[in-house]
């Protein structure tokens, strides 16, 4: 309204200092009057009732050290006025001053007071040279203090800004004039049009507030990946870009069958007991898999074969139907290894529908071609899912958790395939781990010798942490056992590379988390997931 009426008498309002907002008794001249006025000027601009033009100034505010200086005078008036006049006193020794004015203002103060000509000494002592003096710096502050600026100018201010007293700051005022729609009614816009306005009328002499297309839309509520499901995605592209193919993982409740025994993992083996695995008990036994594989499987392990004595110990049906949450991905990639073995086994296999070989060359990683008659074809697969396993919980641990597994089946491949080889001219060829680990940002990684019931050679990976300086352990991996493979239908040269790292340690030194339990489970902050950036590894 003063801005309408001012506008109304003066057409123009040259400085928005100058008004005075009612109900205040000095003009607008405050950084946070001008502030008030601007989102009167917004609001006006909106409705096109007035135009204004920008002008910035710096005005200057007193710092707390500054405040007290305007009222009690500078440290060196201080250390003046606690002196005796020349020979009209005891002079005053620093110790005493010092007492008397705090030891700040004695320190600070005496060299200026000294520069100043004010004080000198007299003995072991301080005595005031002049019976009046000027206090600049007081009078300076007192008029930066009431107006915002100083008449003596930029050099004195910079002076005070660096001696700490004043502090500059941005300002704004305003230059307004009248606009297309100008009246100085302040009746709020219609902001809809409405059945009634059309039948009465008053739409043709109503004003309408415009369209905003400058304004910001109302964040959508939709939903947010999960931390994790962007890594996994970033990872599932690594995959892709190194022709793997994704294996289903759909299935977290397997049998001991597909999660153990296929694997040739003794059943007497620990990592089976209940203390490890959650066993289902509803439905109570697993449907029997394919009759001449599982003998086949039962048989290596009992009695051996391929060149194997086996495990030697009695075989239990019933411990092979046991259900399980499944404790590994590998039991996913057991399955999809036996399936890519029908071809090898004469099994009819309709090409087109075999989601798992897209992947394959058509010569094998040594160029061997593929024209032997056993109708193997290499794959690479991967998966990217959850995993359970009966542990104790804590910071860095969770009873399910995810797995990253990558499996390569092909001809003759060496352990060199899987980490690297040097040729004899010393060229040496990156393996696949290596190749996805640099992919994944981990550009150090080692191997290290280790035993798993299903590989032979295993071996742990670990990386090099550069925010810890250390080598942390990431995943395990190994080449699978004859045992494994040969009762599959697999042809003796047909070798079967397999990695395996966890989902959740690359997410949790990614975003900086430190609890396992902040990422996964009941505490997750629902805004810490909308607002988790993107990750490129
Ligand atoms: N299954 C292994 C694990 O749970 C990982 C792995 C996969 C190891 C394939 C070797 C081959 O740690």
């Amino acid at each position: 309204k003063l801005v309408l009426d001012t506008l109304d008498s003066h057409s123009t309002i040259k400085d928005t200092r100058e008004l005075t907002i009612p109900g205040e008794s000095n003009p607008a001249t405050s950084h946070d009057s001008q502030i008030t006025i601007l989102g009167a000027l917004n609001s006006l601009l909106s409705r096109e009732m007035i135009t204004y033009e920008t002008h910035e100034v710096f005005s200057y505010a007193l710092t707390p050290e500054g405040s007290q200086i305007a009222k009690e005078g500078s440290h060196e008036a201080r250390v003046w006025s606690a002196l005796p006049l020349k020979g009209q006193g005891t002079p005053v020794t620093p110790v005493q001053l010092k007492k008397q004015v705090g030891d700040e203002t004695a320190k600070v103060g005496q060299g200026r007071a000294f520069k100043n000509g004010w004080i000198g000494k007299e003995g072991d002592g301080l005595v005031k040279l002049v019976d009046t003096i000027k206090d600049t710096a007081k009078l300076e502050l007192l008029e930066i203090e009431s107006t915002g600026d100083l008449k003596a100018g930029e050099k004195v201010l910079a002076d005070l800004r660096k001696r700490k007293l004043v502090n500059q700051r941005k300002g704004q005022w305003f230059t307004v004039h009248k606009g297309s729609n100008f009246s100085t009614s302040t009746a709020k816009p219609e902001t809809d049009l409405t059945a009634d306005m059309l039948t009465s009328g008053v739409w043709k002499t109503s004003t309408f507030k415009k369209y905003n297309f400058d304004a910001e839309g109302i964040p959508t509520s939709g939903g947010a990946l999960h931390p994790l499901l962007k890594v996994r995605e970033e990872i599932r592209t690594i995959f892709l870009e190194m022709g793997f193919a994704e294996m289903p993982t759909a299935s977290f409740v397997e049998s001991a069958f597909w999660c153990f025994d296929s694997l040739f993992v003794p059943q007497q083996h620990p990592a089976r007991e209940l203390q490890d695995t959650f066993y289902i008990s509803d439905p109570p036994a697993s449907l029997s898999p394919e009759k001449s594989y599982y003998d086949r499987v039962a048989t290596v392990h009992e009695k051996g074969g391929y060149g194997s004595t086996g495990h030697r110990a009695p075989w239990s049906d019933e411990e092979s139907k046991k259900l399980l949450l499944r404790t590994h991905t590998t039991a996913s990639s057991a399955q999809m290894l036996y399936k890519l073995a029908a071809r090898c086994r004469g099994e009819d296999i309709d090409d087109d529908s075999s989601e798992f070989t897209h992947g394959a060359r058509p010569t094998t990683a040594h160029g061997e071609g593929d024209t032997k008659s056993d109708n193997f074809r290499p794959a690479k697969l991967f998966s990217i899912d959850r995993v359970f396993r009966n542990e104790t919980m804590d910071a860095t641990h969770l009873a399910e958790f995810h797995q990253v597994e990558g499996v390569v089946a092909d001809r003759g491949l060496t352990l060199a395939d899987l980490i690297d080889e040097t040729r004899p001219d010393n060229y040496t060829l990156e393996g696949f781990m290596r190749v996805f680990f640099k992919k994944m940002g981990l550009e150090q990684v080692r191997f290290k010798p280790a035993y798993n019931p299903y590989t032979e050679p295993s071996l742990e990976i670990f990386a090099f942490h550069p925010d810890l300086q250390k080598w942390v352990e990431i995943g395990n991996s190994g080449m699978f056992r004859p045992e494994m493979l040969e009762p599959m239908g697999f042809p003796k040269d047909v070798r079967v590379h397999g990695w395996g790292i966890g989902l959740e340690r690359p997410t949790m030194i990614r975003y900086g988390i430190t609890n396992i339990r902040n990422l996964l489970g009941h505490k997750v902050s629902i805004e810490g997931v909308e607002n988790s950036a993107a990750v490129m590894f």
